[in-house]
C-alpha cells in the first residue's frame, strides 16, 4: 500500500512569517522537477512563489546528476525569482548565501553542526544532507527570472544507488521524525531576509558563507568536468568565486567540484 504524502498546511501557514515569499505555494505530489516547472512549463511570474513537489519523477542536480528522494519523507522545492537590476550581477553570492542560511536553519533548529561546501553543498558530518541548483532565463543578454531549487532529505532512512558524497538525512542523523513544515517555513523566512541581504550587504552574506566553510586553508581536489587539480582552498572572493592557490599563483575558479585531500 502507497502511503500518502500528509503535508499540514496550516503548521506551515502558522510558522510562515515572510511578506512575499511562499506566499503564492503551489503544491504538487507529483512532477518532473519543480525547476523545470517554474522555467519551462508555466508562466508563474510571481518573484518568491514556491512550488512544491512530494516527488520529483526527473529532480535535477548540479552536473546533470539526478536528484532522487523518496516520495513525502523530504523537501524538495523551488522559489522563482524575477531578476532586475539589483540582484542580476549577484546571483553567485545568492547561490553561497542559500546554502548557508540552510546550514543555520538546520543549526538553529535542531542544535546540529551543518557545514557548507563550495559552492552550495550542505553537509553534516561530512556527508550530504542538502543540495541546491539554481537555474536561470534569459531574454536575450539578460537573465530574466531565476528557480532556486532546494532538496532537503528530511526523513528518508534508506538511500539506495551511487553517489559522489555519502547522503544522509536529518532523521538518521537526529534519530527522531522531523516536521518537515516547521523546517520549510523557517528556510524561506530566512530566504526573504537573505534576499534583502544580497542587495543590500553582500559582503556580510559572504562572510557569514566563510565561517560555515570548513575548507579555506585545506588543501583540496578540484575536478573540473573529470580534469583533476591539487591546490589550497585560499578562499572566495567578493562574488563567490573559487580562489585556489598552486605554486603557479592564485587562480579564479567559479565552477567545478572541490574536495579535501589529507
Ligand atoms: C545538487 O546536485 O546538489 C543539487 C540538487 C538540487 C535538487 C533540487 S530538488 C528541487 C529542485 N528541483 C530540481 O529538479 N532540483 C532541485
Amino acid at each position: 500500500m502507497e502511503i500518502q504524502p500528509n503535508f499540514n498546511f496550516t503548521q506551515f501557514d502558522i510558522k510562515l512569517e515572510t511578506e512575499t515569499v511562499g506566499r503564492n505555494f503551489l503544491y504538487f505530489t507529483e512532477l518532473d522537477s519543480t525547476n523545470a516547472f517554474l522555467l519551462d512549463k508555466t508562466n508563474q511570474d510571481q518573484s518568491g512563489t514556491v512550488v512544491f513537489a512530494e516527488k520529483q519523477n526527473a529532480g535535477r542536480g548540479r552536473f546533470q546528476n539526478v536528484w532522487e528522494s523518496a516520495k513525502g519523507q523530504n523537501l524538495t522545492f523551488s522559489i522563482l525569482l524575477n531578476i532586475d537590476k539589483h540582484i542580476k550581477d549577484k546571483l553567485n553570492i545568492l547561490n553561497l548565501g542559500t546554502s548557508q542560511i540552510l546550514a543555520a536553519t538546520l543549526e538553529n533548529l535542531f542544535q546540529v553542526q551543518v557545514e557548507v561546501k563550495w559552492p552550495n553543498d550542505i553537509l553534516i558530518k561530512k556527508k550530504k544532507i542538502a543540495g541546491i541548483l539554481i537555474e536561470t532565463v534569459s531574454f536575450g543578454a539578460n537573465i530574466k527570472k531565476a528557480a532556486i531549487g532546494i532538496g532537503i532529505n528530511v526523513n528518508q532512512t534508506q538511500f539506495l544507488g551511487e553517489f559522489n558524497l555519502p547522503p544522509t538525512s536529518l532523521r538518521l542523523e537526529l534519530s527522531q521524525t522531523i516536521e518537515r513544515e516547521k523546517v520549510l517555513a523557517e528556510f524561506l523566512n530566512n530566504f526573504e531576509e537573505l534576499l534583502w541581504k544580497v542587495k543590500n550587504k553582500p559582503n556580510v552574506v559572504m562572510q557569514n558563507w566563510r565561517e560555515k566553510c570548513h575548507m579555506i586553508g585545506e588543501k583540496i581536489c578540484l575536478n573540473q568536468n573529470g580534469k583533476l587539480k591539487y591546490g589550497v582552498f585560499d578562499d572566495v572572493d567578493e562574488t563567490g568565486q573559487l580562489l585556489f592557490r598552486t605554486d603557479k599563483g592564485i587562480e579564479v575558479i567559479n565552477y567545478g567540484d572541490v574536495t579535501v585531500v589529507q
